[in-house]
């Protein structure tokens, strides 16, 4: 089991019940209108399906997958979209869900490109924040889960290595693991 790799930093109670706050405050903010939720792949997905199930607005639903930049191109910020969204969002709320901000160059090229599609609305919500690590201050989430320091966190969608996605936690992945 792969819980012995980590030490727990929310736990499955405290995630619930902090998406279930952000649930109830989207609803209060978006007043029944339509929200397209655009999840980033992969590491929203859990995220996401628990955050749609706390809306009661319409909701549609669709997925971006970009790739990363890499450590050796960090600077240059260029993204790569490997998946692209399925319909125009031209007057449309979007509510873009991610997994995790590190250092905002993921979605501050993201916001660019949808900005440029003319959108009615573009909003951040995010699981977790590590602010310390931002390289691109104007990212800034309207919605963030938990406010972390700068440890490698995997579960609750977020991998290392494209493992721990599944853990019903968030936690501090132990650097044995990837001193190897
Ligand atoms: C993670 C995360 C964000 C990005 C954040 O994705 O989901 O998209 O990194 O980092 P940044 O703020 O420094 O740009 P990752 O590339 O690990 O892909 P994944 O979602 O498929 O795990």
């Amino acid at each position: 089991m792969q819980m012995k790799d980590v030490t727990v930093l929310f736990d499955e109670q405290q995630i619930r019940e902090r998406i279930s706050q952000i649930g109830r405050q989207i609803n209060a903010d978006y007043g029944g209108q339509e929200v397209l939720v655009v999840g980033i792949l992969k590491g929203a997905f859990i995220f996401m399906a628990d955050l749609v199930r706390e809306l009661e607005l319409p909701v549609k639903i669709d997925f971006l997958q970009v790739s990363s930049y890499g450590k050796a191109t960090i600077s240059s910020g260029e993204i790569h979209i490997k998946k692209k969204l399925d319909d125009a969002i031209e007057g449309k709320h979007v509510l873009i869900v991610e997994d995790i901000i590190d250092t905002g160059i993921t979605l501050s090229r993201i916001c660019e490109i949808l900005q440029t599609r003319n959108p009615a609305s573009l909003k951040i919500c995010c699981l977790l924040d590590k602010p310390s690590r931002r390289q691109v201050t104007t990212i800034r989430p309207d919605y963030v889960g938990f406010s972390i320091d700068d440890h490698f966190v995997v579960g609750w969608g977020l991998d290392y290595d494209q493992q721990y996605r599944q853990l019903p936690v968030v936690g501090i992945l132990d650097p044995s693991v990837y001193t190897k």
